[in-house]
């Protein structure tokens, strides 16, 4: 007999972690118990606890109730965004893995799983779709795609715009990207379809694994001097946030655009802002927010050169409800080969 226990959220309900449990291949009866956390909050307010879990960290939010003394004897965890903290780990006696049906992992105490040498396994469920979005807001924002929409339902045909001095096809523009994990890397793919000279930085990435894409590496401040347009796909942590700030912000040139679909962190706001505000950067596209929603009377809802979106580049029909389903497929794989290229950690 195998333990599962499953943890559902706002987000994703514990009823379809259990739907998919029962597709794993184990030649063992499943017992599945269910837990929940924060599942009865509205989508609004449960992006409040999103917030906290990702900023914080598994320690900074209480996890689901009386699931200390299940775990002790679990062999399966499954969880969305709910905690799973270090005393959880500690706690458990049996635990063979872990599975999280998201990319970040933020919620998962990594150092306790490491210590007892529990392996976490994660999807990247909307990486194709936050690509797909990464490049319209690069064009949004170059071309002026929303401004002109913005200023149509006003009732004014504007032909004129900030960024007059620097249009350009895309293809004429050299991107530059922050971050080449899965979403940078599918976003240089698309460029790379496009004809579009793209450039990237990140300390982490393995050449080996780049699959014959066109791109060069440089370093973090040739990154910001050469770019056109700057995307931001890295992940906020403490070592990365506020990364972008004024003293990388200046060495970009006048006619260059910072797009971000990463999350708002990575930039100093006040950096953003006074570059914008002076123009010395052509413009932002932001699809994360510093606070979200935002405020009424944000700064940035003055500007004329940044197009905003509220964090939906990752939101297609299918990538939070088919989720399970994606990482039950990554666990049988693992199960069957006992290895994973969706491993976060013991790799
Ligand atoms: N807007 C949305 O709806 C949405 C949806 C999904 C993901 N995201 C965000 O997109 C971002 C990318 O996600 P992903 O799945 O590609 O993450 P990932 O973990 O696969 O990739 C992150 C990359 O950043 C690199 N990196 C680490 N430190 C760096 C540094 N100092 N400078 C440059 N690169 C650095 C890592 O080596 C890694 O290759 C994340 O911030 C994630 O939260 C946003």
């Amino acid at each position: 007999m195998k333990k599962v226990i499953v943890i559902g959220d706002a987000l994703v309900s514990s009823e379809t972690l259990e739907r998919a449990v029962h597709q794993l291949n184990v030649n063992e009866p499943i017992e599945v118990k269910r837990f929940e956390w924060y599942s009865n909050l509205e989508k609004e307010q449960f992006q409040e606890k999103i917030f906290q879990i990702e900023a914080g960290g598994s320690e900074a939010v209480k996890i689901s109730e009386g699931i200390i003394g299940e775990l002790e004897t679990a062999n399966y965890l499954l969880v969305h965004i709910a905690p799973v903290s270090k005393k959880m780990i500690e706690t458990a006696q049996k635990l063979e893995f872990i599975g999280t049906c998201r990319g970040g992992t933020e919620h998962i105490h990594l150092e306790a799983c490491n210590r007892k040498e529990i392996p976490v396994i994660h999807v990247i469920r909307n990486a194709e779709p936050v690509a797909d979005f990464t490049l319209g807001l690069m064009l949004a924002e170059t071309r002026n795609i929303a401004r002109s929409h913005y200023y149509i339902k006003q009732g004014q045909w504007v032909k004129g715009f900030a960024n007059d001095p620097y249009k350009k096809a895309l293809s004429q523009h050299t991107v530059g990207l922050l971050g080449l994990g899965y979403i940078g890397k599918l976003v240089l793919k698309r460029l790379n379809g496009l004809g579009v000279n793209v450039i990237a930085y990140d300390p982490y990435v393995d050449i080996e694994k780049l699959d014959n894409l066109n791109v060069k590496l440089v370093e973090l401040n040739e990154l910001f001097r050469q770019s056109d347009i700057l995307s931001i796909h890295a992940r906020l942590t403490n070592g990365t946030a506020n990364l972008v700030n004024k003293h990388l912000l200046r060495l970009m040139k006048p006619g260059s655009y910072i797009i971000n679909t990463a999350r708002a962190g990575l930039i100093d706001r006040k950096d953003l802002l006074e570059v914008l505000k002076e123009g010395a950067i052509a413009g932002a596209a932001l699809d994360v927010s510093w606070t979200e929603p935002l405020e009424d009377n944000d700064d940035f809802l003055s500007l004329d050169n940044v197009t905003l979106t509220s964090h939906i580049a990752g939101d297609t029909v299918d990538a939070i409800p088919r989720s399970p389903y994606l990482l039950i497929d990554v666990l049988n794989d693992y199960l069957k080969n006992n290895t994973s290229d969706m491993l976060v950690n013991m790799k």
